[in-house]
């Protein structure tokens, strides 16, 4: 079967990055999560994709310049097209670790450090991981494939997986290479048969962002390992035929 992660939460239809959107996911009938993180100025994690907070809340300025108390303070939806009354809040990882206590979902906890390396990030998250036993529920991913090489080393137990959007040459091998047993390549990035030979070779494969219902339905017709989609509701119903 192939599994859905609801991208950024059910970003679709509700403000990305957000509780909100990431109990929608659950309720869309989504396998897990994928959200991005980052430090703030006091070394906080914080859930938000961007490194600045001007397209998506009402402030304006670096994460890594701001305290969590400062960001969670701003409104999350402010520029979303979803409408909501109540404001959104930026959460930190530790709020989503609090929830993901009470179901049973995945999450793909994106690390947002290849332009800004966020040095002792990848101690934190993990330490993170730790305290709340989700080892078997976490997938790390990042741009930045050092830092997964790195993450690998301090926490064997924890799944990995390089993003990357070109396309890579017998991607099952680059994978190994970095000790990852997974890929999250863009959905052009990959063909059908590359997906199918890398599965073979025992690596997942977690295309993103599949939102179209043809782009899904190819991939559960070949069982690909996971979608990473902004609509996990659609994909779920999709899936059902399979
Ligand atoms: O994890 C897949 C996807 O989220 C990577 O791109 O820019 O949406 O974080 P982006
Ligand atoms: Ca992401």
């Amino acid at each position: 079967m192939t599994f859905i992660f609801a991208h950024r939460g059910s970003a679709g239809t509700h403000p990305e990055n957000t509780m909100e959107a990431f109990v929608a996911a659950e309720i869309d009938g989504a396998d897990g999560i994928e959200l991005d993180v980052q430090l703030t100025a006091d070394g906080e994690i914080a859930v938000i994709h961007d490194l600045t907070v001007d397209r998506t809340t009402n402030g304006s300025g670096y994460v890594n310049e701001l305290t969590y108390s400062e960001l969670s303070k701003l409104k999350a939806n402010y520029h979303s097209l979803h409408f909501f009354k109540k404001s959104c809040r930026i959460p930190s990882l530790r709020e989503v670790f609090e929830w993901l206590e009470a179901n049973d979902l995945l999450c793909n906890i994106e690390l947002k450090n290849a332009v800004n390396p966020y040095r002792g990030m990848e101690e934190k998250v993990v330490e993170l991981v730790h305290e709340y036993c989700l080892e078997r529920r976490v997938l790390i991913s990042s741009f930045n494939h050092k830092s997964l090489v790195h993450c690998k080393e301090i926490a064997p137990a924890i799944i990995t997986a390089p993003l990357y959007n070109e396309v890579l040459y017998k991607p099952w091998e680059y994978a190994a290479s970095l000790g990852a047993s997974g890929i999250h390549p863009k959905l052009k990035s990959i063909s059908d048969r590359e997906i199918i030979d890398t599965m073979a070779c025992g690596i997942a494969v977690r295309p993103y962002t599949v939102n179209k219902e043809k782009d899904m339905k190819r991939l559960f017709a070949i069982d690909c390992s996971a979608i990473i989609t902004d609509y996990p509701g659609k994909a779920y119903r999709l899936r059902e035929q399979y």
